[in-house]
């Protein structure tokens, strides 16, 4: 199954990607949270999980530095938001031993900030569900996302694992279908990337070109509905 999340952490956008789009989770991270200015922010991610209901996942960040720090903190975001939560630890030197800890009490790990292809192996063998993978950063410091997603792909794949690809931060909509071209499962993605995919200006220049042939029709303004409901005419 493939998803599309968004990354964000504003209601109104969260509100408006569940309700008109095909959206299968929320991710946050402390940065995402912070653009949401003075947040209480268990309040607000109680207040997104809630959006999300029963068949979205959420995914929450630890922040915390040490292993034990970050265990704790696992911990402590599943007792306030519910068990149900992804945990999101980034692949670092502390990190992957709280995922490996954590994978094993049961916990549904998220592994974060991964621009490289050992970190994604690393975060495969430790068993986190999700493998995110930070496209746009790495383009930014001159690693092929798109080579890297292949790779972890294949590693993947040889090992039989159920670790899934969650591609991550994107400026553009390009990044997003090379990801899922690449091997990526998953894109979590702003609500921008969506309203650029279908704001391109030749797709409603066709619709306003099929609306004013309809037009030629039947005069202007009418619909299939309309004409169906109205007398045909003798
Ligand atoms: C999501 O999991 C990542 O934290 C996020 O996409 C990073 O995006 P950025 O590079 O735009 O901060």
């Amino acid at each position: 199954m493939y998803e599309l999340m968004l990354d964000t952490a504003n209601i109104n956008e969260i509100r408006e990607g569940l309700a008109a789009w095909p959206i299968s989770g929320v991710t946050t991270n402390p940065s995402i949270l912070r653009k949401e200015g003075n947040i209480d922010v268990y309040a607000r991610l109680a207040e997104i999980k809630k959006l999300c209901g029963n068949q979205r996942s959420l995914h929450v960040q630890t922040v915390s530095t040490t292993t034990q720090e970050i265990i704790d903190e696992a911990h402590f975001i599943l007792d306030k938001l519910g068990s149900d939560i992804y945990v999101k630890i980034p692949v670092s030197a502390a990190g992957l031993p709280a995922i490996k800890a954590l994978v094993n009490e049961g916990v549904k790990v998220t592994a974060t900030a991964i621009y490289t292809t050992m970190q994604g192996i690393l975060a495969g063998l430790a068993g986190a569900e999700y493998i995110a993978i930070y496209v746009n950063r790495m383009e930014n410091n001159c690693i092929d996302p798109f080579v890297v997603i292949s790779e972890i792909r294949s590693f993947l794949d040889g090992m039989n694992s159920r670790s899934k690809i969650l591609a991550a931060s994107f400026r553009n909509i390009s990044q997003v279908t090379s990801a899922f071209a690449s091997g990526a499962k998953g894109a979590t993605v702003g609500v921008d990337i969506i309203k650029a995919a279908l704001g391109m200006p030749s797709i409603n220049a066709a619709v306003e070109a099929f609306a004013r042939d309809f037009d030629a029709i039947h005069g202007a303004g009418q619909t299939l509905k309309k004409r169906g409901s109205a007398p045909h005419p003798a």
